[in-house]
């Protein structure tokens, strides 16, 4: 465990209570529901532990056209119909068999003693879920003409969900919640979420942003701000701060310097304007928020210590941020 631990400590920046968490669902075989809004890191969590813990992993992201026989699987038609001397010749049995039938996720995982991994589970319809809630409650499903299948030993569901998403949901069904244990993923300390921007543009090869100190101190700034101006309801995730930094990345590598305000506003505009959410009797236009936002990071808007959102519970010297180099100290 520990191995698996050090691992995730490389590659999930802070999160350390949610990790521990996760994987304690995992080890019992409980459903877990990771609840939060976009850009919390729910999917990279998931993706990560299922490569630490290197068990079968199956994922499947939420759609309404995710039908039980996507998830639970289907007879493959030809087959099925295959006449006597080709399937021996393929050494298949056909007509309803084991040798026709084309697993889906959900039964890979049952018979792999796998992690079933949904993706936005909000986005899945009804009837997909009642399958899931058989498989979850009782480790079995029932596949026409084939019979039971139980799941072995290992199988466990994880599945994320955006709480504030409502446009092609539907809600979690009550049996549903009744069965998962749930970890919020709430906003992270800021100095960990400039740490995960700092990543993710140095992955994408823009280390002349990433390495600039002051300039990412900026961008968090700018993403820092939108959970204090007062015209919000509510902050961006991190990914304004990462679309910033790849703007930003492409027009100062064309000659353009950030330290321009035409430059920085554009980045911030193309980064920030759809992802804010503006209070309703706010008559302002959503780019002249964003630019006071830049105005008010540039004057030296502080970057907050501690998330301005409750924090949840911590484990001992969880979400300990690497600490600033150089750059610009507020
Ligand atoms: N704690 C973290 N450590 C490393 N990268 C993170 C972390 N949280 C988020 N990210 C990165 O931020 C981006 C958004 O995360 P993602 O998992 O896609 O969010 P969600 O699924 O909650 O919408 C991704 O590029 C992801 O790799
Ligand atoms: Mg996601």
């Amino acid at each position: 465990m520990d191995e698996v631990l050090k691992k995730l400590e490389k590659a999930v920046v802070g999160r350390r209570v949610e990790v521990r968490l996760i994987l304690a669902a995992l080890r019992s075989e409980t459903p877990v529901l990771i609840e939060g809004d976009v850009g919390r890191g729910k999917t990279k969590i998931c993706m990560e532990i299922a490569k630490a813990l290197g068990r079968p992993f199956y994922r499947v992201d939420g759609a309404p056209d995710i039908t039980p026989s996507k998830i639970v699987g289907w007879f493959d038609p030809s087959l099925v119909l295959m006449n006597a001397e080709e399937a021996e010749k393929l050494g298949i049995k056909p007509g309803f068999s084991w040798d026709t039938f084309v697993p889906g996720p959900l039964t890979r995982a049952m018979l792999d003693g796998g992690i079933l991994f949904i993706n936005e589970g909000t986005r899945l319809p009804s009837d997909t879920w009642n399958v899931l809630l058989t498989a979850m409650d009782e480790r079995v499903i029932h596949i026409p003409k084939l019979g039971g299948v139980r799941a072995k030993k290992g199988f466990s569901v994880i599945v994320t969900a955006n709480p504030m998403e409502y446009a092609g949901t539907y809600p979690l069904p009550e049996a549903a919640i009744d069965r998962f244990v749930w970890v919020p993923m709430r906003r992270q300390d800021p100095l960990e979420e400039r740490e995960i921007i700092k990543r993710e543009l140095l992955a994408r090869g823009y280390d002349h942003i990433a390495k600039n100190d002051e300039l990412l101190d900026l961008i968090e700034a700018c993403v820092d701000l939108t959970y204090r101006h007062p015209d919000l309801v509510s902050g961006v995730s991190l990914r304004a701060g990462i679309h910033m930094g790849i703007v930003l990345g492409e027009l100062c590598s064309e000659g353009g310097d950030w330290r321009n305000e035409s430059i920085l506003l554009n980045a911030a505009l193309m980064a920030f304007t759809k992802k804010i959410r503006v209070r309703d009797d706010v008559t302002k236009t959503r780019e002249q928020i964003v630019s006071e936002i830049v105005s008010m990071a540039l004057r030296g808007g502080a970057v907050a210590q501690e998330p301005s959102s409750e924090p949840f519970f911590r484990a001992k010297g969880a979400g300990t941020p690497s600490p600033r180099r150089g750059g610009r100290r507020r």
